[in-house]
């Protein structure tokens, strides 16, 4: 424990329990974990996801690289170091709204399976559904929504993830939701059953 830390001393025993948040909102907490490249679909799928579970009355969440990285994240760029940061505070920013109740649904590429371990660690295993969406390099190129292929490609952009900075394929993924052969209502279809089964009330 480091010195500063020694002084602290947490209230989560004397706060209202996920329980207590969770009956209040009827439903039951998860973090829905996307990663994959950038324009491999994650954030696509990440919001309409949010908007089906609304519409069925579900309080959800979405957390988004490029909106984080404008706010709360906008001192980190793209070394192994920073994105490591970008990840640890995500994940715990995504485990209070769990802890919420809230369906939580996060869209990072979370290159390396180091990172994705890390996300796991903090979140923890029973309230994580990770999900790699995925699409190769030639595809999200071909697709380059944001032209940022493009530049990369011109030397524009630097430690692009799968050009000179790495992206690891999955050694374990709950699900994986191939975006070159899947619609989006496909995709969505699938995720939404694994959501549903991963939130079902064992009491009901
Ligand atoms: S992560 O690697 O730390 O998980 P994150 O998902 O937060 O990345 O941010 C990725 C987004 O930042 C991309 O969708 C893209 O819009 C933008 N971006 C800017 N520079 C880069 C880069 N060098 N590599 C990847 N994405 C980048």
């Amino acid at each position: 424990m480091s010195e500063s830390n020694a002084n602290i001393h947490t209230e989560f025993h004397r706060m209202l329990d996920t329980e207590a948040k969770e009956a209040l909102l009827q439903q039951r907490g998860l973090v829905v974990w996307l990663y994959g490249m950038s324009g491999s679909g994650k954030s696509t799928l990440a919001v309409a996801l949010e908007r089906f579970f609304h519409d069925k009355g579900r309080l959800c969440q979405v957390l988004d690289g490029d909106n984080i990285r404008h706010g709360i994240n906008r001192d980190l760029g793209f070394s192994l170091d920073d994105r490591q940061e970008n990840i640890r505070r995500i994940a715990e920013i995504a485990k209070l709204f769990r802890r919420l109740g809230v369906l939580t649904i996060t869209s990072f590429i979370t290159p390396t399976n180091e990172l994705r371990a890390s996300a796991r660690e903090i979140i923890g295993s029973e309230d994580l559904l990770e999900v790699y969406v995925k699409a190769s390099y030639a595809a999200c190129e071909e697709r380059d929504v944001k032209g940022l292929y493009a530049k990369a490609k011109r030397g524009e952009v630097k430690q692009f993830t799968g050009k000179d900075s790495a992206f690891e394929e999955p050694d374990g993924a709950d699900l994986i939701i191939d975006t070159e052969t899947l619609s989006v209502e496909e995709s969505v279809q699938q995720l939404v059953e694994a959501i549903e089964t991963r939130t079902a009330d064992p009491a009901a």
